[in-house]
């Protein structure tokens, strides 16, 4: 594909990550992907293992792992892949083409996940989905059942200032006013969930929201959008990493 065929594709697409396509150039999407995987603990070098992509959407992670040496990749998505969401499938299925990508793709909701529906991974990563589910300690369960190593979590939080596990609810528009998210479990809670859904070992290894970013975020949104200061103040996101 030539270039200017490349940038005619990428332009039909809403894009949510932003990959590298080649000739420089890179898709348009509205999350900052790379600065992220820079906090999420990928392991460097994944050569032999096998990655599940829960969530994928783009599947920018999914393409990464496979880059450090995957032997399997599988990406998987429901909600956006299956037409509810302000994304589609059609990102993931150019960049992979583009790519030239090795990465399988199903489409199946958390929740019907199951070693026997998807099969048990080294390596499972859950990034940015629990919030979004009306039921996450039922995810958390399957998630364990389809995670034979380790798995990479990143969560939206709240009430970051609590010891004891909490979750605050988001019964409208309140996080992000984005309807589809549910939940903002304390740093303690997703521990404990954890913990719950069978993992035997946690550890928290980016809380990257910290607390000056989240005061400027909080004072803009007050001023421009006229939302609650000490809400927001409380609200950030971590990444763990848990094993079975
Ligand atoms: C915020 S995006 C995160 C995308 C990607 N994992 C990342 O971190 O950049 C949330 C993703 O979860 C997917 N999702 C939401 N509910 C889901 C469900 N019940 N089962 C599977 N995927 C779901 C959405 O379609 C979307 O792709």
């Amino acid at each position: 594909m030539g270039r200017d065929e490349l940038a005619s594709e990428i332009s039909k697409v809403t894009w949510y990550h932003t990959i590298p396509l080649g000739y420089g150039i890179v898709t348009p999407g509205v999350d900052d992907t790379p600065s992220r995987l820079a906090k999420i603990g990928l392991p460097h070098d994944l050569t032999g293992k096998t990655v599940l992509d829960v969530g994928a959407w783009d599947g920018f992670f999914s393409f990464e792992a496979e880059r450090r040496g995957a032997a399997r990749v599988v990406a998987t998505d429901s909600y956006c892949w299956g037409g509810e969401g302000w994304g589609t499938k059609d990102g993931f299925e150019l960049a992979r083409r583009v790519l030239g990508s090795a990465v399988e793709d199903r489409e199946v909701d958390v929740l019907d996940m199951s070693p026997e529906t998807v099969g048990v991974f080294d390596v499972v990563l859950f990034l940015g989905v629990l919030y979004h589910l009306k039921d996450p300690m039922t995810a958390l369960e399957r998630v364990f059942s389809v995670t034979g190593g380790r798995l990479i979590m990143s969560t939206m939080v709240d009430m970051t200032w609590r010891r004891r596990p909490a979750l605050s609810f988001y019964p409208g528009s309140e996080a992000n006013q984005d309807p589809t998210n549910w939940w903002g479990p304390n740093p303690a809670a997703v521990v404990a969930m954890l913990r719950s859904a069978g993992f035997s070992r946690v550890r928290i290894v980016d809380a990257y929201a910290p607390f000056r970013n989240r005061f400027m975020r909080s004072l803009r949104g007050r001023v421009g959008r006229g939302e609650p200061f000490l809400a927001r103040l409380w609200q950030g996101a971590i990444v763990c990493h848990a094993w079975r």
